[in-house]
């Protein structure tokens, strides 16, 4: 196996300069460097990262910790934190902490034993014992997805990369009441998890933006997986005065509400208009095409290797919380017509459709739902495109 003193051997230069070529810890002259990289290649010399960590006391390689990595929506977090390690030249190490507090903890701590530089962790809706290892040890640690409580006093403790969730639940909720729904359901999340109660208080502001009252009843956990969501959806077609619209927190909890939907015989939207939290690749494969807030997932990911990085570089720095936009993709499960055209049309292409456009009325489940208003939608500040 060829060693670095053969590299700088046959190229004529001290093993310093190929130290420096391979690890850019000094300018080196750009005919030197090419002669390094060249005998690199003459000789097939594979740099021993081992060794180079002994020396630099950094691995280049940052741990990740995501539960339910085979939702798409964390595959795709994944995919971002993965191209963003990569263009850095960082590796990673995966876990999952199987949203479990005490299983969080032990992976963390597995893949700080593993020395990685640092970590991104999407914290579970108990983080307790994370934080008190973290601060323990002194980790570098980005939160991403679910963010944490500020303590007390002000700033927040650590990096935090997430999506805008409440603003554009809000906007959902005004879209429906738009189309004239008055008894407005929430499936959500897990109870803990910061992402539940963002998208609840988006919920509440859609409904005071709109005029409609809050109703605890409308309100149901999923528990952020498909199960928990056909129970919960089950359950509000149990009322009395049933909802005649729902909005799904995620998109697990879409297929569940789906399926309690299909088994008590309920069409979309002529049964109950249905907007989710998480856009997918087959979501407009749904007859109806299922109208959905996209979130930035590969962003998020890329994003939080970049805040990662520069807490690297700067550990003094004041930590920060990054929110990223999400998108509000209008299909037809809402209860609005297709529109002619490219299927995903900007919002201001949006109207709300009267029965006259082709949406039906739920049958006789009135006054869940009135006649649509004539205003247009008005469109949420900034964050929703
Ligand atoms: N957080 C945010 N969005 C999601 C999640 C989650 O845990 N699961 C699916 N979409």
């Amino acid at each position: 196996m060829p060693t670095m003193a053969d590299v700088a051997r046959s190229a004529g230069v001290s093993v310093a300069t190929v130290s420096h070529v391979l690890n850019g810890t000094r300018p080196v002259l750009a005919h030197t460097r090419q002669a390094v990289l060249d005998a690199i290649d003459e000789l097939g010399y594979t740099p021993n990262t081992l060794a180079r960590s002994l020396v630099t006391s950094r691995t280049r390689s940052i741990g990740l910790a995501v539960s339910a990595i085979s939702n798409p929506y964390f595959t795709e977090i994944l995919q971002g934190v993965e191209a963003g390690a990569l263009e850095h030249g960082y590796s990673l190490l995966i876990a999952d902490p199987h949203d479990d507090p005490e299983h969080e903890r032990k992976v963390v701590q597995l893949l700080h034993e593993r020395r990685v530089d640092g970590l991104i962790v999407a914290p579970s809706a108990d983080p307790r014992e994370l934080l008190a290892y973290l601060g323990r040890h002194n980790v570098p640690t980005v939160f991403l997805d679910r963010i944490v409580g500020t303590p007390a006093a002000g700033a927040p403790l650590f990096d935090q990369v997430c999506a805008d969730s409440a603003e554009p639940m809000a906007r959902v909720v005004t879209h429906l009441a738009g189309l004239g729904h008055r008894r407005i359901a929430l499936v959500a999340g897990l109870p803990g998890l910061s992402t539940t109660s963002e998208r609840i208080s988006g919920y509440r502001q859609g409904l005071v933006a709109a005029g409609l009252p809050y109703d605890e009843r409308l309100v149901v956990h999923g528990d952020s997986e498909a199960a928990g969501a056909e129970r919960a959806t089950a359950a509000l077609l149990s009322l009395d005065a049933q909802p005649t619209a729902l909005v799904t927190a995620n998109n697990a909890m879409t297929i569940g509400a789906l399926r309690a939907l299909r088994d008590h015989c309920l069409s979309v939207p002529g049964g109950m208009a249905l907007c989710c939290f998480d856009d997918f690749a087959w979501a407009d494969l749904f007859s109806p095409r299922l109208t959905a807030i996209a979130q930035p997932s590969k962003e998020i990911g890329a994003q939080a290797v970049r805040v990662l990085l520069d807490r690297l570089a700067a550990p003094d720095r004041p930590a920060r919380t990054v929110r990223l936009p999400c998108t509000f993709v209008h299909r037809t499960s809402c209860g609005c017509a297709e529109r002619p055209g490219p299927p995903e049309l900007s919002e201001r292409a949006m109207k709300p459709a009267g029965p006259e456009s082709g949406v039906q009325d739920p049958a006789g489940r009135d006054p869940g739902r009135v006649r649509p208003s004539a205003q247009p939608l008005k469109s949420a500040k900034g964050t929703v495109s």
